[in-house]
């Protein structure tokens, strides 16, 4: 088998919680739109903190989590669209901050999908045999409010910050599959304009997110549906044998499109969307954490992590708790 361990998960989110009636008081919308049309109700947003402040949290929650020094750590690994920097990356802030002295680290940017490009880049190391890399963290940290067009009604609403990640080993006795896809589209953009930020005194030369709302929607219903059926046809597995789906939590009727373009119960999917938003490549690993923490998965469940975002990428792997 070429499957891996999950030794321990963890998540941040920051503490300032933003509810669709705050946002309702500067652009045009209503608590009732949003969330009828996206089923977010609150997202925590960062007032100062950057994505390597939230990352390095998490960091420090999965070591003193598996009981590890971060010296045995083999390889640090940040997904993430809204680095602190274009260099150093998140990854190396997060590898000095924890002290993981020499460990190597990599950024990876796959926007929302970008966890599930981090754990397929982790499970290769990890399957590298002779190598030496025993022991990797993945995590998926944004700031995407940093990025927010406050003007904008049709994307302000949507998105949070957040960071969750994982410790990996490999495992020979757990089954792993996955299949990644991308088709570069420019329906999902971050643009560099100056944006005024009002959460935060720092004023910042940033960008804000463009997105063509109605075909990412239309893509991510297809897609993810299609891309799980193939995952299935290709480890010979029938839905049946899949205990939980964790999708990427962008908007709520996406996750009920997919559940009946499947044919299967929205129960499988577990969804925290109402809480957090979208948070991108952190939206995944924060809902891996709950579940743990909430002592709903349990050793030798089936789970799919099933990812899809900007770029256009896409991508979905099975895995054994
Ligand atoms: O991680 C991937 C990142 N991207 C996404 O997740 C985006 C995926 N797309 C979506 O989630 C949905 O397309 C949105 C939530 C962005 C928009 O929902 P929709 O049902 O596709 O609305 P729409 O764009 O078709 O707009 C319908 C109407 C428009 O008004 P008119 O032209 O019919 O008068 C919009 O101007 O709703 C209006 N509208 C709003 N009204 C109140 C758009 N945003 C808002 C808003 N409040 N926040």
């Amino acid at each position: 088998m070429n499957g891996v361990e999950i030794r321990a998960v963890a998540h941040y989110v920051p503490p300032r919680v933003l509810t669709n009636d705050e946002i309702s008081r500067w652009v045009d919308t209503s608590d009732e739109w949003i969330t009828e049309r996206t089923g977010i109700s609150t997202r925590h947003i960062s007032d100062g903190e950057n994505t390597s402040d939230l990352a390095v949290k998490v960091a420090k929650q999965l070591l003193d989590a598996a009981k590890l020094s971060p010296t045995e750590l083999d390889l640090i690994l940040v997904a993430t669209t809204t680095g602190d920097y274009n260099s150093p990356t998140v990854s190396c802030i997060v590898q000095e901050a924890i002290g993981a002295t020499n460990v190597p680290a990599l950024d990876v940017n796959a926007a929302c999908t970008g966890f599930i490009y981090g754990f397929s880049t982790a499970q290769k190391f990890l399957q590298s045999g002779g190598n030496g890399y025993k022991t990797v963290m993945v995590i998926g940290a944004e700031v995407l409010t940093k990025y927010s067009d406050w003007t904008d009604r049709g994307t302000c609403i949507l998105f949070g910050d957040g960071a969750g990640g994982v410790i990996l080993s490999a495992s020979e006795k757990n089954t792993y599959g996955e299949k990644l896809h991308a088709r570069g589209d420019k329906a999902i953009t971050v643009n560099h304009q100056e944006v005024e930020n009002p959460f935060s005194n720092k004023k910042r030369s940033l960008g804000h997110i463009a997105v063509d709302g109605q075909e990412v929607f239309k893509f991510a219903v297809k897609s993810v549906a299609e891309n799980i059926a193939e995952l299935m046809a290709h480890m010979n597995m029938s839905l049946d044998e899949v205990d939980y789906i964790i999708p990427h939590q962008a908007n709520k009727r996406i996750i009920d499109g997919i559940a009946k373009k499947l044919k299967i119960d929205l129960s499988k999917f577990y969804m925290n969307i109402e809480r957090f938003g979208n948070t991108s490549a952190a939206s995944i690993p924060i809902a891996l954490s709950e579940m743990f923490k909430n002592g709903i998965l349990k050793k030798g469940n089936k789970v799919i992590l099933a990812g899809f975002g900007g770029g256009l990428t896409w991508g979905s792997i099975l895995l054994e708790i």
